[in-house]
Order: structure tokens, then sequence, then C-alpha cells
């Protein structure tokens, strides 16, 4: 069993983006410009965006924090959009979800400019990717497939199952692994809370990507031998010998399945790294595009 070191990964990646950013630097350009909306104060959000604007600061990104009062309105935060939309110094900036529930965010996802749009969620970048066509594709799946990359993972011809149909990871991730490209071409089987004998559907796959959102669902019983598993789950469970409480665990029981594995990514320090990188990549990507 070989675990598949995201957290090491994700230090490499923004060292290469680093190096990449000081050459610009040294070209006289401007440093790429990343912000952030973060509405209220739900505190695994505020500990993800404190992530992605220390990675900004590492790879030599400039990153500004828009905090907003959980009571604002859907009009004056689509006003907001709408600023940093027309504002040249911002390259892109992402909504972190989940919003307040008087906020439909829909809405507010179509309100970003799509070329400033590096969380991927625009309809016109998913449709995109959908096709084929380059464009900023989500954080997550993104770092999913950086890591199938770096590890020499292939996914041609072997049966995937991912779990769980979001729009941020399942449906995306399903996507990307069934194109006719690079770490594509896999036969994938997307499964959901209406999917019949999910075990089933798991003994037979390959590879396992799970996105639920349920701690440690996916049982020992439940995966075949020298299966490959990218646990994209975050939870929260109580721990009373922790000084916050608690401590995180994915959607897979890693204690009970990881040996039964090929490869296993950990919770923490598996997916969640890479989506940090992804979205420093898809940052430099759209700073890239305004030279164009
Ligand atoms: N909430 C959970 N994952 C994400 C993500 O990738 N981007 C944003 N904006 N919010 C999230």
């Amino acid at each position: 069993m070989q675990i598949l070191d995201g957290k090491t990964l994700s230090v490499t990646l923004q060292r290469e983006m680093a190096d990449e950013v000081d050459q610009f630097l040294a070209d006289g350009k401007r440093a790429p410009h990343l912000a952030a909306i973060l509405v209220g104060s739900n505190p695994a959000s505020k500990v993800y965006v404190g992530h992605k604007i220390k990675a900004c600061t590492r790879v030599g990104i400039q990153s500004s924090l828009v905090d907003l009062d959980a009571e604002i309105t859907e009009e004056a935060l689509i006003e907001k959009i709408t600023e940093m939309n027309e504002d040249p110094s911002i390259d892109g900036f992402i909504i972190q979800l989940p919003l307040p529930r008087h906020i439909n965010p829909e809405k507010v996802i179509l309100a970003v400019d799509p070329s400033k749009d590096v969380d991927g969620f625009h309809p016109t970048n998913m449709g995109k990717m959908a096709l084929g066509i380059d464009t900023f594709v989500p954080a997550t799946p993104y770092g999913i497939l950086l890591m199938l990359e770096r590890y020499r993972i292939t996914t041609s011809g072997k049966k995937v199952v991912v779990v769980g149909r979001s729009n941020i990871v399942g449906t995306p991730m399903s996507i990307l692994l069934s194109r006719n490209a690079p770490f594509g071409n896999a036969t994938v089987t997307l499964t959901h809370s209406r999917t019949k004998d999910l075990r089933a559907q798991l003994l037979q796959a390959d590879i396992i990507v799970a996105a639920i959102g349920r701690e440690r669902f996916i049982t020992r019983d439940m995966v075949k031998d020298e299966a490959i598993i990218i646990d994209v789950g975050i939870n929260r469970i109580v721990d009373e010998t922790k000084k916050s409480g608690y401590r995180l665990v994915g959607d897979v029981d890693f204690e009970n399945v990881s040996d039964k594995c090929s490869f296993i990514t950990p919770v923490p320090g598996g997916v969640g790294p890479l989506t940090v990188a992804a979205l420093i990549k898809n940052t430099l990507k759209a700073y890239k595009n305004t030279f164009k």
C-alpha cells in the first residue's frame, strides 16, 4: 500500500509555480492577483480560505480577502462581484461555498466573469470542460488529476466509481475521467444517494473517488483488493484528546481499508492540499491569459 501524499506534492507544485512567478517578475511584469470572497463565518470555510491565501503568499501571488457579513443581500454580493469583474488588478477570484441560505449560489456563480472564474464553476467553464475545450477545471477534480499524473497512475480502460454527484466534485470528476484525454479514458460510474447496491458497484472499482461528505462511509467490505482510493471527504468528528475538540476524517474508513489498497489518499494531507495547488494553477492561467 502506498500513501498518496498530497501535502508533499502540493509543496512541490507550489515551488514550481513560485519559480514561474519569479520569472514573470524578473521580466518586469506585475504579480498575479487572486481575490477570495468569504460570506459569514463558517469555521471550515475560514480555514480553507486561509490555506488558499497562505499558498498565494508562498507562490508570490498577491491575494485579497473580501470578508462579508452573513446578512449581506444577494444583490449587494452580486454588486461586489461585478466590481471585481471590472477591476483590472484582479486576475481571478472565488466565492467560498457554501453561502448563507438566503443567497442563491447559482445566481452568484452566474455573475462571475468566466475569464476570472478560477474555481471553474461558471456554466461557460463547466461546458467547456465537458467538451474538452481548454478552460479552468474545478480545483478539487483538477488536483486529483495532478495527483494521478505525478504518481503515474493510469486511468485508461480502468473502472472508476465516483461516489457523490456534486457540481463541485463528483459531476466534473466523472466527466474528466471519461474524456478522451490524458488521465481520462476510464469507464466511469457516477453513484449517488439513489444508487442501488452501492457495495456491488464499489467492489468492481479499480479506482474509487469518494465525495459523499459522510464520515468513514466506505468500509473494508466495499473495496476490492489493490483498489486505488481517492478520498475527498473532510469531516469533523469529536475528539476530546485534541485541543480543538475535533479531528478530521475522510469518507473512507482509512484505518480498516488502507492495507487492502494499492494507493490511498489520507485525510488530512491528501486531496485537500492539492485543491489549493490546483486553484493557484488556475490563477496563474488567468494571469497569463491577460497577456494574450
Ligand atoms: N467549498 C468547498 N470546496 C470549494 C471550492 O473548491 N471552491 C469554493 N469556492 N468553495 C468551496
